[in-house]
């Protein structure tokens, strides 16, 4: 997110805004957030139709950032970072399916509420 400054002065509008700002200093296509849906089926075992996740060792990814989310994909994708089940995941994804798939889970809205104390 270096050097654009949209998303700081935005910090408090939605999501949907910083996905904007996140994809307009990334590559040329437009991610596509209904297909990410459909491609998500083959994530939902682990980690939930919605993004949070079903199996105690895969992390949510609902409303998780879509710089994050593609970093992760194309790091599993890559050999950067190793992990069992995502190394064989990520190795079948495109760099489409990826912009996708991060569009999806990024544009999933969640509420957070801490503990009192
Ligand atoms: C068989 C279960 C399984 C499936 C299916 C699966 N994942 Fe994962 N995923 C995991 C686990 C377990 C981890 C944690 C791995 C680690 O520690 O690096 C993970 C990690 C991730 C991460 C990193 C999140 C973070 O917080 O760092 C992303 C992104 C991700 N998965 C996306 C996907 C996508 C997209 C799909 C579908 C194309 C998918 N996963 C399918 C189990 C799964």
């Amino acid at each position: 997110m270096q050097g654009s400054n949209c998303c700081h002065a935005m910090k408090n509008r939605a999501m949907v805004v910083a996905l904007g700002c996140a994809l307009a200093a990334g590559p040329a296509w437009a991610a596509d957030a209904a297909a990410g849906r459909a491609k998500a089926a083959q994530c939902a075992a682990c980690h939930g139709p919605n993004g949070i996740a079903t199996l105690p060792t895969a992390p949510n990814l609902a409303g998780q950032n879509a710089t994050y989310l593609v970093k992760a994909l194309r790091d599993y994708k890559s050999g950067a970072r190793k992990d069992e089940m995502m190394s064989l995941m990520a190795a079948g994804l495109s760099d489409a399916d990826i912009e996708d798939l991060a569009a999806y889970y990024s544009g999933i809205e969640i509420t957070v509420k801490r503990p009192a104390s």
